[in-house]
């Protein structure tokens, strides 16, 4: 019986191995040398090609380490949403290219390089995952309608296979890097590898460690958390704050308004009156409506004047009140434009728009470093500065357990997420770390 069982499934290996060849080639990334956008040849190799993960086709963007791409570690990298696209890691967060907002004036905006790129130090996947997000789709549709724990194992289906396309770095050291929302599925990914690599699942992947941006773990936790946060901040009194924690017992979020008191019912609603107009996402920064782009750019500087009273139109003097949200739609524009589609070889008429996500979860470093003493891991270090160029660049704390270390770190001054808003801080703090300086 368990011979035959040997037997049996050597057969399907070998099958799946002939397969395997045979599409070997429709499956493999394509270089692209070339960027709508950017003027000349880029300096830097990108590739870009899909993953068949079951029905699904997973989308990614490949960039090589610009520093020793042979030596330097991999990042399997995703953003938030759920739902947003690798385009977004890209442009806005660690790849090597950005748009130029300034002077905009319509058509497909202007790429240039960002100096704060992680690819200097770091080869890094960015990756369309879930299915669903960025260029990514499946044959079934109800592969669009996944758990967290299926989009996980979608990731690591997705890693075991590109490694074996990509087998020169196999070696190198890997790590999960993920954002935002992204945070929750960090953990079930590494879980699923560490498995796999125990029972001996080839290729053993060269797993490392994780590295999450403003990470999102506990819903619940993160939302109360705003509340406190949003006090030290300094957007509510401290009489409103004492006041609401007495009259709400320390809960802001999910309260039954048919259990709690008069009393919490009405700080919380004064609370709302405070933080409705805030940015939760960057306190300093100006709210902005998000506006729904279209797709035609043609038409955006009219979409744009139609809809000013909401959204702030970007002039010369856009340092006066700069959007951020702008970029976004600058994005969109560029990730619907049919030319640079199929110059990243996306497969047509495989999506219907290309959508950047929402960004909306917020997550109070408060509530992360809740979490963080909750894991009674043994603290090394104690929260100290970390300097870039002199200045304080934020506040870290280093935890140790049996070999294991774990660095948390903030970045002074910034919103969600750090890599979008501290660009250089937040480059030096992962170049440090990542080849084991203390920050
Ligand atoms: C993970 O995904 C693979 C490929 O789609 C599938 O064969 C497998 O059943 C999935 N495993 C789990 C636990 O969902
Ligand atoms: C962005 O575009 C403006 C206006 O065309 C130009 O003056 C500026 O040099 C560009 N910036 C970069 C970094 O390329
Ligand atoms: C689509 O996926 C679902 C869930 O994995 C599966 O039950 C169904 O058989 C699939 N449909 C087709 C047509 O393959
Ligand atoms: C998505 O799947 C969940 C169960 O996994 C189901 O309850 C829900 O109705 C589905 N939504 C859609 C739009 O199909
Ligand atoms: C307040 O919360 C604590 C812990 O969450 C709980 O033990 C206590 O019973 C609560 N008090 C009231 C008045 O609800
Ligand atoms: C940490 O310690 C506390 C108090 O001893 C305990 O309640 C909690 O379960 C521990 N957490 C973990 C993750 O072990």
């Amino acid at each position: 019986m368990s011979s035959n069982h040997t037997k049996c499934s050597g057969f399907v290996c070998l099958l799946l191995l002939f397969v395997f060849l045979l599409f070997r080639n429709a499956d493999c990334g394509q270089i692209v040398r070339t960027l709508p956008g950017y003027t000349g040849t880029l300096p830097f190799k990108l590739e870009t090609g899909y993953v068949s993960v079951g029905q699904s086709e997973i989308f990614y963007l490949f960039v090589e380490s610009q520093g020793n791409p042979e030596v330097d570690p991999v990042l399997f990298y995703i953003v938030g949403g759920p739902g947003c696209a690798a385009l977004n890691g890209f442009f806005f967060q660690t790849g090597p290219l950005q748009f130029n907002g300034t002077d905009y004036t319509g058509g497909l905006p202007s790429l240039h390089l960002y100096p704060y790129t992680w690819t200097k130090t770091a080869s890094i996947i960015f990756v369309d995952a879930p299915v669903g997000s960025g260029y990514s789709y499946s044959t079934n549709a109800s592969d669009y309608n996944i758990t967290d724990l299926e989009s996980a194992n979608q990731s690591h289906v997705f890693i075991r296979k590109w490694f074996n396309e990509h087998p020169q770095f196999i070696p190198n050291r890997f790590f999960v890097a993920t954002d935002s929302y992204s945070g929750i599925l960090a953990p079930i990914i590494t879980q699923k590898i560490l498995d796999d690599n125990k029972a001996g699942v080839e290729p053993k992947i060269s797993l490392v460690g994780i590295i999450s941006g403003s990470p999102h773990t506990d819903g619940n936790l993160e939302e109360n958390y705003r509340v406190p946060q949003a006090h030290l901040l300094g957007l509510l009194s401290s009489t409103l704050y004492e006041s609401a924690k007495t009259n709400c017992n320390d809960t802001y979020y999910d309260v039954d308004a048919s259990t709690v008191s008069g009393d919490c019912l009405e700080d919380l609603e004064e609370i709302d009156n405070c933080l409705e107009q805030i940015n939760t996402e960057m306190v300093l920064a100006p709210k902005c409506a998000t506006i729904a782009p279209s797709s035609d750019y043609r038409n955006m500087r009219r979409s744009l004047k139609e809809k000013s009273r909401q959204f702030p139109l970007p002039s010369s003097r856009s340092t006066d009140y700069y959007c951020k949200d702008f970029g976004y739609l600058l994005a969109d524009i560029w990730a619907n434009d049919k030319g640079v589609q199929s110059t990243l070889h996306v497969r047509e008429g495989t999506i219907q728009e290309w959508r950047s996500g929402d960004h909306d979860l917020v997550v109070a470093h408060t509530s992360t470093e809740y979490w963080l003493a909750e894991l009674n891991i043994t603290l090394d270090e104690d929260w100290r500065p970390w300097y870039v160029g002199g200045q304080v660049a934020g506040y870290t704390m280093k935890y140790t357990n049996y070999g294991y270390r774990l660095t948390y770190a903030t970045v002074k001054g910034s919103g969600h997420s750090p890599t979008e808003w501290k660009g250089r801080e937040s480059y030096e703090m992962f170049e440090r770390w990542i080849h084991f300086y203390p920050l």
